[in-house]
């Protein structure tokens, strides 16, 4: 008997697990992309955003400093803060107030829609900057 026989059935056993284990680990992580990239009806989050705009814009482009720019924010952090002031984990008063009466749906739609919006880039102000 070949003595190098043994040793290349078990090459070949640990090249198989390899190549399952690879096989399992990028399904998992397509499930997990998909599950974070899981796209909300943007129609629905603009008409939805109408209690939004005074402070944010129209299109999420708020001309207030005081205001966050929200147009081309990424989708998952605009869902993750309306998750957040609505749970109360970050703490605002005026957004829990209108993250407190959102569902999940309406978050993802939000997010959809304001993530989809061209985010306009504007000089600071001299008078924005703390000393
Ligand atoms: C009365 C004004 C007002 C309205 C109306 C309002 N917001 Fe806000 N929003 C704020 C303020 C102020 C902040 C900054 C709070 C902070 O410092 O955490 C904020 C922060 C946010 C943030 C986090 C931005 C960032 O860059 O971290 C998101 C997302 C957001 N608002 C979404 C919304 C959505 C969606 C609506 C409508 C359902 C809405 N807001 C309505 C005042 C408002």
């Amino acid at each position: 008997m070949n003595p190098a026989q043994p040793l290349n059935d078990d090459s070949q056993k640990v090249r198989a697990m390899k190549t399952t284990a690879l096989l399992a680990l990028g399904l998992l992580l397509s499930g997990i992309l998909s599950t974070a990239s899981a796209a909300g009806d943007a129609a629905a989050g603009k008409e939805k955003s109408a209690m939004c705009q005074s402070c944010h814009g129209a299109d999420g482009n708020s001309t207030d400093p005081n205001f966050p720019r929200l147009a081309g924010q990424h989708a998952s952090y605009i869902e993750r803060a309306l998750m957040d002031y609505r749970s109360g984990t970050r703490k605002n008063p005026i957004m829990a107030g209108f993250a407190g009466g959102l569902t999940d749906d309406e978050i993802t739609n939000l997010a959809a829609y304001f993530s989809s919006q061209t985010g306009v880039v504007t000089a600071v102000q001299p008078n924005q900057v703390q000393p």
